[in-house]
């Protein structure tokens, strides 16, 4: 038989083969950051035992795992049987300036699987929300009671403002603004940037206490204690009042409307009338998946289906939720981004 006559795989098929097994994507680039291998690379290349001895994992299962995880674009193999990172693959780095080392152990972690195991049920009977071991639904309640897997969660936020959320925020004009306010701004990555870039501007960073307490110790270090300030509080009580600009990233996804709008509400009345606010998240009616591509905003949606309460909105969604809090779009930057800021002032 000649190779034009041998029938061929359905690259479909195959196409489709490997998006049945992402869950083991996710578990092994999890696993991998957990056990902190990208970090045992130092720039250079890897023998098999070197990198054993500094993570503690056996030669046999750390090979295969190496091995797939290459075959995923994180390492490659040299033909003396050296591993190095690739470019991805040094962003699982802790120490990257883009780094999503917390972000890959988060993504990986239990609670993320009962999200994920969820998503059959919720189609079935429209009921979103999960069930945490506490009975409880949604992943505030349960973060709260878990601080490892809330810290864990914090830094991965933080990783993800400063790779993602960062440049869309730098590239704003802040010389019109004295002092803004960075709600639910988690341990300080995008106000502490915004600062550094802005040396005219004060920042108050509002979050549920702990984070806000990490939050300060860290721009303490970042050498911004004295233009910063950091508060915590319950966004749906109220938020710092006076204020030029109040941001709001990656926040709005993570509530339903009614929660939406009073948090609107209590940032509309706190920020007087020539006030504005920024807000950072990704469209669900961008285009982007037909061709296969990725599509950060249609992923975060069906987790928020399946975690219970947020949604990725339209643009016509928010047209609708600012309006009933007395606010208006003005303009939008990077519109067809994975994010995309609003820019909103009172109506
Ligand atoms: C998805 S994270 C986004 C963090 C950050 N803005 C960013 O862009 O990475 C949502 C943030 O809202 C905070 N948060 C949740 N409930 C809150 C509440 N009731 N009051 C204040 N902050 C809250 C969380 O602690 C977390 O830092």
């Amino acid at each position: 038989m000649t190779n034009q006559e041998r029938p061929s795989y359905d690259t479909h098929a195959l196409r489709l083969l490997r998006l049945t097994q992402g869950v083991w994507i996710t578990q092994a680039v999890g696993t991998a950051a957990r056990l902190g291998i990208a970090d045992a690379f130092d720039g250079d290349g890897k023998n098999l035992d070197d990198i054993a001895e500094a993570t503690g994992v056996p030669p046999g299962p750390l090979e295969r795992l190496l091995r797939t995880l290459g075959g995923a674009g994180l390492f490659t193999t040299t033909a003396t049987g050296r591993y190095a990172l690739t470019p991805m693959g040094e962003c699982l780095r802790k120490e990257h300036p883009c780094s999503l080392h917390h972000l890959a152990i988060m993504q990986s972690s239990s609670w993320h699987w009962r999200a994920v195991e969820q998503l059959p049920q919720v189609m079935r009977d429209g009921t979103s929300g999960v069930r945490n071991p506490d009975g409880a639904t949604g992943y505030w309640h349960y973060l709260a009671s878990q601080p490892e897997e809330k810290d864990t969660f914090d830094r991965a936020m933080a990783e993800f403002a400063t790779g993602l959320t960062q440049p869309l925020l730098l590239s704003y004009d802040f010389s019109g603004a004295t002092e803004i306010v960075d709600v639910g701004g988690g341990h300080g990555a995008l106000l502490g940037a915004t600062l550094q870039a802005n040396p005219h501007l004060c920042g108050i960073l509002f979050d549920l206490p702990d984070t806000a307490a990490e939050a300060a110790d860290r721009l303490r270090a970042g050498g911004l204690a004295r233009r910063s300030k950091c508060i915590g509080g319950d966004m749906f009580e109220a938020v710092p009042s006076g204020s030029d600009i109040y941001v709001l990233s990656s926040v709005l996804v993570d509530w339903d409307d009614a929660q939406a709008l009073r948090l609107l509400s209590n940032i509309r009345d706190a920020m007087g009338p020539s006030g504005g606010l920024l807000s950072i998240e990704p469209f669900s009616d961008n285009h982007g998946a037909e061709d296969g591509s990725y599509h950060l905003g249609q992923w975060v949606d069906l987790f928020e289906l399946c975690i219970g309460g947020g949604r990725v909105r339209t643009r016509s969604d928010f047209q609708s939720l600012f309006s009933a809090a007395g606010l208006r779009i003005r303009r939008i930057l990077d519109e067809n981004g994975p994010l995309s800021l609003m820019e909103i002032v009172p109506r």
